[in-house]
């Protein structure tokens, strides 16, 4: 397959019209599967999350031990069977109410704070004060949004109609080596950008800019040793090679940590980097494995979720420290958004007219190919 593949930078009304980002919300948000984060986090029966998206709140939550069956609301099931897991909209089916305030937590019931009515893990309303007979509590559940697992994390979509995510998981390079399904969370940041979420998938997908912006990540990883664009429908990417003598990401390039368990040797010197569109950007190194999910706002605004995953075993070895890894990468966000924000600030001027990609910027073509793509532009 050929992508399409951007002439040039996107223009500037792209980054910073409300109306360009409602139609982004509406043509790429709503219609693809968003990784919501990993699984980790939904743990036991009740655990449950909220996230946002473009003014759009969801509740994740595991209602069953992963492998039991569970059950679907009123408005048909949301669950995914396999992993115990239902979506659904933070809405109350009353008057509209938010439902939920916490961004995580464990909960029996969801109780809506205005008027009491209260619905069970799998969404069904279980209690509606003073409601009559008449009432069809069974047709008032929560409004289901998709949810299912791919490698460890979790995935949500609010277009009941749309593919599996097994057809996402089809498309994507075999990541297995990394044994994503198994890493654990050593670490987790939260930021919020002055940038468009483009902006920000742009950035992470080029090395021009490293070494005047991270000059300590280009003494590990110069920015001329980008490999081989790879590409699919769901995602862009390609490895960079360490420098001489490097074997991980962190301020002295090295580690004692031990490989991950599956990596071949060429892992070992090289760092793998995908956007699995539209939200994820995930950077595999031999020993760790960084995980950013990107949550847009508003057109120039972005919440970022940074988390560090490492193998099990490693994480509870005495002595297990990620702070090389979170230090490093923490350093590189903050010089990166910073950088974002600045260019934030560029394509909002009527005198930004883009001019050409640099060659090692191919990932950028092709991301911007897909979201012109998506975009019907
Ligand atoms: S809006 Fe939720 S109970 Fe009334
Ligand atoms: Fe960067």
């Amino acid at each position: 397959m050929t992508p399409r593949k951007a002439p040039r930078p996107l223009d500037g009304r792209l980054y910073t019209d409300p109306a360009v980002f409602s139609e982004e919300i509406e043509r790429i948000f709503s219609r693809m599967w968003v990784c919501g984060g990993r699984l980790e986090e939904l743990d036991e029966p009740g655990s449950f999350v909220t996230r946002e998206l473009g003014g759009e709140s969801m509740i994740a939550v595991r209602t069953a031990a992963a492998g039991n069956v569970a059950g679907s609301n009123g408005n048909g099931a949301a669950a995914d069977a396999g992993h115990g897991l239902a979506a659904f909209f933070n809405v109350c089916r009353h008057r509209g109410a938010r439902v939920v305030d916490h961004c995580a937590g464990r909960t029996k019931v969801f109780q809506c704070p205005y008027h009491a009515w209260t619905y069970g893990l799998d969404g069904r309303l279980v209690g509606a004060p003073h409601m009559g007979r008449d009432f069809d509590a069974a047709g008032a559940g929560l409004v289901p949004v998709r949810i299912a697992a791919m490698n460890g994390f979790f995935f949500l979509s609010l277009e009941a109609d749309g593919p599996p995510l097994s057809e996402v998981a089809a498309d994507l390079p075999d990541l297995s080596r990394f044994t994503l399904d198994r890493l654990v969370r050593g670490d987790r940041r939260e930021y919020e950008a002055q940038a468009n979420w483009k902006i920000l998938c742009e950035n992470y997908n080029e090395c021009y800019h490293c070494a005047v912006v991270h000059p300590e990540l280009n003494r590990v990883s110069d920015y001329r040793n980008g490999g081989n664009l790879e590409y699919g429908r769901y995602y862009v990417g390609g490895p960079m090679t360490l420098n001489d003598g490097c074997n991980t990401m962190t301020a002295t390039g090295r580690s004692d940590r031990p490989d991950l368990p599956a990596i071949e040797v060429a892992d070992r010197t090289s760092v793998q980097y995908y956007h699995v569109y539209p939200n994820l950007l995930i950077s595999l190194h031999r020993d760790y494995v960084v995980t950013h999910t990107l949550w847009p706002i508003e057109a120039g605004r972005t919440r970022i979720v940074c988390e560090w995953l490492f193998d099990p075993d490693t994480a509870v070895a005495p002595g297990f420290d990620p702070s090389d890894a979170v230090d490093f990468w923490h350093l590189v966000n903050s010089q990166d958004w910073d950088v974002c924000a600045r260019t934030q600030l560029g394509v909002a001027s009527r005198g930004y007219s883009p001019t050409a990609y640099e060659e090692s910027e191919a990932c950028l073509q092709v991301f911007g190919g897909w979201y012109l793509d998506q975009m019907g532009l």
